[in-house]
């Protein structure tokens, strides 16, 4: 086991939490040296909070609706990630978008996973982009990991991963199969970020190969 203490993770959530689960798999198999510090949810009473505390990780609630602008919301969003000292977040399934200043807060450190493959259908929350692909007649969806920047689902691409459109699929089965490359893609994009491997150079992030320990 590594005795440097393993990088925290803020993942904010709104729904299933299937994603929350997967980080949470691949940290406990050892793929993934990380801990997840918080969970914050837009909403109440969401499975993803009951993921987060069987697995005995704090989690606040913070709606936006409480708040008297985006700019609030986002200071106590900002407020609970540093109180936890994460040092990464990540939206997995988060239904609200960022106002700027979480954005500036946590410049190149916000991980968003999207079930297309962007930029096609970007802009909306499950399962309306698998919908879009599917009213669209593509023959091939997917999934798409991004850094955040201040316009939604259009910061540099981490990866994205493909799979078939068949012509019996339903939104429901298309999702779930886009769903299983989220579960590998995610947790292996918070790796590579946090071994340093990836590099954003201009609207895009290339790899590279010595980790950021490495370059004095
Ligand atoms: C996932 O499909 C994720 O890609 C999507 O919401 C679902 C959440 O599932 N995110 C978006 O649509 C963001 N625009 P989960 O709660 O089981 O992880």
């Amino acid at each position: 086991m590594s005795m440097v203490s393993p990088p925290r993770l803020g993942v904010l959530v709104s729904g299933r939490g299937s994603n929350l689960r997967a980080i949470l798999d691949a940290i406990d198999r050892g793929s993934l040296h990380a801990r997840v510090a918080i969970v914050i949810s837009s909403k109440n009473d969401v499975p993803a909070l009951q993921i987060a505390e069987d697995a005995g990780i704090p989690w606040r609630v913070i709606r936006g609706a409480e708040y008297s602008s985006r700019a609030a919301e986002g200071a106590a969003i900002v407020a609970e990630l540093r109180a936890a000292m994460v040092d990464l977040v990540v939206t997995a399934g988060y239904g609200r978008i960022f106002d700027a200043s979480v954005v500036e807060a946590y410049r190149w450190r916000i991980i968003n996973i999207h079930p297309s493959l962007l930029p096609a259908f970007a802009g909306s929350m499950a399962p309306g982009p698998q919908a879009q692909a599917l009213a669209a007649g593509v023959k091939i969806a997917g999934c798409t990991t991004h850094f955040i920047t201040e316009e939604t689902d259009a910061g540099p691409i981490i990866m994205q991963a493909a799979v078939p459109v068949l012509d019996d699929d339903t939104v429901e089965t298309l999702a779930e199969r886009i769903l299983r490359e989220e579960h590998k893609i995610l947790p292996a994009s918070i790796a590579a970020v946090l071994a340093g491997t990836v590099r954003v150079v201009d609207r895009r992030t290339i790899q590279v190969t010595e980790a950021k320990d490495a370059r004095s």
